[in-house]
């Protein structure tokens, strides 16, 4: 039994943090962002997957920290614009172009282009490096499509554009508890969640 402290969250997006602590809520380990762990650490996302960039950020506050380190990367990949933003999905458009602009350049770039052909998908990569070193990274997935307007006041970024079909809304127009149950964010969390018991319950050498 390898008993884990505390985890230290490698980001600095409070709505993520936010979302990841709704979504962890009930794990017997506190989760510390960088700034309460008091890591700075300039994270370069050079990665070319989700995947990359996850475990590159995971890294990074790892060799600082040590202990247990988990990250997330992810983004929107809308298909019929060839799988964009992707792993550029914070930084579509600049850092600092608001998400309004961003959800309206993407609609108006889906002109013309009918239900079917809207398909989209959030992705998320959790990566861990555990306090021995070795390292995990799981992907989580949610399906769904780009709607013709901004709808929802609810959760950030992408949300008021996305639909997922199983509700006929947008994931803005969802409550956090709905969009945590089926999202990206919500799988990859809790897959992840499991690895660290599986790590914790490992005999140690
Ligand atoms: P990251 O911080 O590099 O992982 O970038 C993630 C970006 O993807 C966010 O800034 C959003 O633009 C987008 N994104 C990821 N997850 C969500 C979500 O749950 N809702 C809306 N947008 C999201």
């Amino acid at each position: 039994m390898k008993k884990i402290e505390k985890i230290v969250f490698a980001t600095g997006n409070k709505d993520k943090v936010r979302e990841i602590n709704e979504i962890l809520e009930g794990f017997s380990i506190p989760v510390y962002t960088m700034k309460e762990a008091g890591v700075n650490v300039e994270i370069i996302e050079d990665g070319k997957s989700f995947e990359e960039n996850s475990l590159k950020k995971a890294r990074t506050v790892w060799e600082v920290s040590g202990g247990l380190v988990l990250a997330d990367d992810s983004g929107l990949e809308v298909d019929a614009l060839g799988g964009e933003p992707g792993i550029y999905s914070s930084r579509y458009m600049g850092e600092d172009t608001s998400y309004h602009v961003k959800n309206k350049n993407i609609i108006d770039r889906l002109e013309g282009v009918g239900d079917e052909k809207r398909t989209a998908r959030f992705v998320c990569a959790v990566a861990a490096v555990f306090p021995d070193g070795s390292e995990k990274v799981v992907r989580g997935v949610m399906e769904g499509r780009i709607g013709y307007a901004e709808q929802g006041e609810n959760g950030f970024g992408y949300d008021p554009i996305f639909i997922l079909p199983k509700y006929g809304k947008t994931t803005s127009e969802l409550p956090a508890e709905v969009k945590n149950e089926e999202s990206h964010r919500g799988k990859a969390l809790r897959a992840m969640r499991k690895e660290i018991e599986k790590y914790e319950n490992t005999d140690s050498q």
